[in-house]
């Protein structure tokens, strides 16, 4: 079995940090959200990898080298755009061959791994295995229609979504997907849909299964997602202390704090992980919290955030929650007169102010 990972894709929707970065290698609880997908399919045993990426990949090349520290060997496959999931599945057909592979969508998040779902796919001696779970918005998904537990139909983010179930981005595919995938034509908005892909083999006659995902997955498409899939993952860590921590800090509950990163005269409260190099002078940091390798927070309080590499958070009266910082962000009071707020927002920003 080979595993195909995408890493293209457009990333609007976690616009403004995807100005300047791939989605894929944002840190969920300080680890890029691709390490996760790379880290699945090596557990489950498989060596040969193929990632899409957009034209020029370099970031993504650059992170993930040849694979080694995975245990796999990373092919690379640049997609010329973003033109849809099976377009990946597609371009990938040279790299696969007529092996049986996993298609794994690498912003996809979920606990316990995928190895369960490739041995339910051999168990069941099927053509594609889809991976469901239950949701409260099936609408930005891909939605089946189950009927006396077989799916019928699978439909691209419907209006009226027949099931409160979405196809994750997990699918498990022998060679008779590349047919598919030749054979249907784009849609409205001008991509190679993946559902209509799994609509044409059971269309065809092909053999569609399905597991349900009993533990949490996340799809890291916007915002919010990112913060919510960063709590689920820290809900997870084990507590460890490799950095330095005064005498006068407090440390609560599962805090991991990386080698480098200093903690003075401050309160952590975990679920949190601190990143090598930082450091936290005269603050409070609450549950639900990642602060990337480099930053400075003094006298501030953040919680349920996500903060990304030489972040600079100072002087804050107002308690930091919810929030995203990209990398290289400045919070900081200004002494100057008169006292006003000074705003320097990239485009696409957004800045909540009481
Ligand atoms: O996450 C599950 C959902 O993923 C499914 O329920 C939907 O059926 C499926 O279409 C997909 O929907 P999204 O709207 O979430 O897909 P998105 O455009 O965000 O792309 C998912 C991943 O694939 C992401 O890693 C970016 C990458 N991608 C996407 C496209 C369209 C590419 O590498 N190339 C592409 O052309």
């Amino acid at each position: 079995m080979k595993a195909l990972i995408t890493a293209g894709g457009h990333g609007t929707r976690l616009r403004p940090i995807t100005h300047t970065q791939n989605k894929h290698l944002i840190p969920i609880a300080n680890k890029p959200i691709l390490n996760y997908a790379l880290e699945y399919v090596s557990e489950a045993g498989i060596k040969e990898v193929g990632i899409i990426t957009n034209r020029e990949g370099e970031e993504v090349k650059e992170a993930y080298g040849d694979g080694t520290s995975f245990g796999v060997k990373i092919t690379y496959i640049p997609q010329e755009a973003p033109l849809g999931l099976a377009h990946c599945v597609k371009i990938a057909e040279d790299f696969i061959g007529n092996e049986p592979f996993v298609f794994y969508l690498g912003d996809n998040i979920i606990v316990g791994g995928i190895k369960r779902f490739i041995d339910e796919f051999y168990e069941k001696k099927t053509n594609c295995h889809l991976v469901l779970a239950k949701v409260k918005d099936p609408e930005r998904f891909g939605v089946p229609e189950i009927k006396g537990g077989r799916i019928v139909r699978v439909e691209e983010k419907p209006k009226k979504p027949k099931s409160s179930y979405a196809v994750t981005g997990i699918y498990i595919y022998d060679k008779h997907i590349f047919e598919a995938v030749n054979a249907i034509k784009p849609s409205a908005r001008g991509e190679l849909e993946i559902s209509d892909a799994h609509q044409y083999l059971i269309d065809h006659g092909y053999k569609v299964t399905y597991s349900e995902i009993t533990g949490w997955w996340k799809d890291t498409g916007k915002p919010e997602d990112l913060l919510e899939a960063n709590r689920l993952v820290l809900d997870n860590i084990k507590a460890e202390i490799n950095g330095r921590v005064d005498s006068n800090s407090k440390i609560v509950g599962r805090v991991v704090i990386e080698e480098g990163a200093e903690i003075i005269n401050s309160n952590i409260r975990g679920p949190v992980i601190i990143g090598k190099g930082t450091k936290i002078v005269e603050s409070y940091i609450g549950p639900y919290t990642s602060i990337y390798n480099d930053c400075l927070i003094e006298h501030s309080e953040i919680e349920f955030s996500i903060i990304l590499e030489r972040c600079i958070v100072r002087n804050q009266n107002i308690r930091i929650e919810g929030s995203l910082l990209g990398k290289d962000v400045r919070i900081i009071k200004s002494n100057e007169k008169p006292f006003v707020n000074r705003f320097l927002v990239g485009d696409q920003s957004i800045v909540e102010v009481r």
